[in-house]
């Protein structure tokens, strides 16, 4: 039987994501995307899932982008296609109203380091590789490459790693703030887990409202950010959340939230 392309874990409130695509580095075929497509969309209105982690099977490879055999054997117009339906899946992982974390285990090339970036968060292995690599087959990032990686590292960096096309090890990625924290390889999904346990424990609309107001404020002019912070502040003062997190505070005991 076929092994499915995307395997999907639900640990706590968390969901597990793994690319499972080992015997080409987890790279990402139409199949791929579709998969992974289906099951972010079925988390839309999972309001019981505080936090998704993306994965790829194996030690060796998160995901080692777009799959350049399946590329060869698509005509000009699959391949505008393959690109659209990848920068929308990518769009729509952003904007999920949950965190996402990229647990990037190893190899993150092209549409996987693109994937990473689409994350609120990244955490690497120590093993791990990262570079948007397009410019060697003279192409570009297509994914949201050319506009997230500038806005994560700034604009220097991300010319010089989108213009030399080359790799960064683990190390070099924390200096220069591309993912948040390199663990242990053997830790990583621990560490991804805690983050996520760490998350579940605070109110479900607030961090749905921080991510609103990080992710349009930063688009914005100053002003702007402060009056869309300012509208998602007010959606958190009449849940019953903020009443129990006042109460539970007062009492002495932790929160029991219920993102309502
Ligand atoms: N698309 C299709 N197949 C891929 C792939 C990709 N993006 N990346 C790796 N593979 C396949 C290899 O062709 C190989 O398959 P084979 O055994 O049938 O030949 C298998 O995965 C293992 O890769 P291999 O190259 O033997 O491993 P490696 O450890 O020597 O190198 C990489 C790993 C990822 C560095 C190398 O495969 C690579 O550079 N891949 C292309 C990455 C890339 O440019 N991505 C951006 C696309 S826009």
């Amino acid at each position: 039987m076929n092994q499915p392309l995307l395997l999907v874990e639900e640990k706590k409130q968390t969901i597990l994501m793994t690319l499972n695509r080992p015997s080409v580095m987890n790279c990402l075929n139409f199949d791929l995307l579709y998969a992974l497509g289906d099951e972010i969309d079925k988390l839309q209105y999972r309001t019981d899932i505080r936090c998704v982690i993306i994965t790829g099977f194996g030690e060796k490879s998160f995901c080692a982008g777009a799959d350049l055999k399946e590329r060869a054997s698509l005509t000009p117009d699959e391949v505008k296609k393959f690109i659209l339906t990848i920068r929308n899946l990518l769009t729509t992982i952003q904007n999920l109203p949950l965190p996402v974390i990229s647990a990037i285990n190893g190899i993150a090339l092209g549409g996987g380091t693109e994937v990473a970036l689409a994350s609120d968060i990244r955490i690497a292995a120590d093993t791990a590789s990262m570079g948007l690599t397009e410019t060697r087959l003279a192409i570009i990032p297509g994914g949201g490459g050319t506009q997230r990686l500038p806005r994560i590292i700034g604009v220097a960096k991300a010319k010089e790693l989108i213009f030399t096309g080359i790799r960064v090890n683990a190390k070099e990625a924390l200096k220069i703030g591309l993912v948040n924290q390199v663990v242990p390889q053997e830790n990583l999904l621990d560490a991804c887990m805690d983050m996520a346990g760490m998350i579940a424990q605070t109110g479900p609309i607030a961090v749905e409202m921080a991510k609103y107001a990080i992710d349009k404020g930063i688009e914005t002019d100053l002003a702007t950010g402060l009056a869309i912070e300012s509208n998602a502040y007010r959606v958190t003062i009449p849940t019953q959340d903020r009443v129990e997190g006042l109460t539970a505070f007062r009492e002495k005991r932790k929160p029991v939230y219920k993102g309502r």
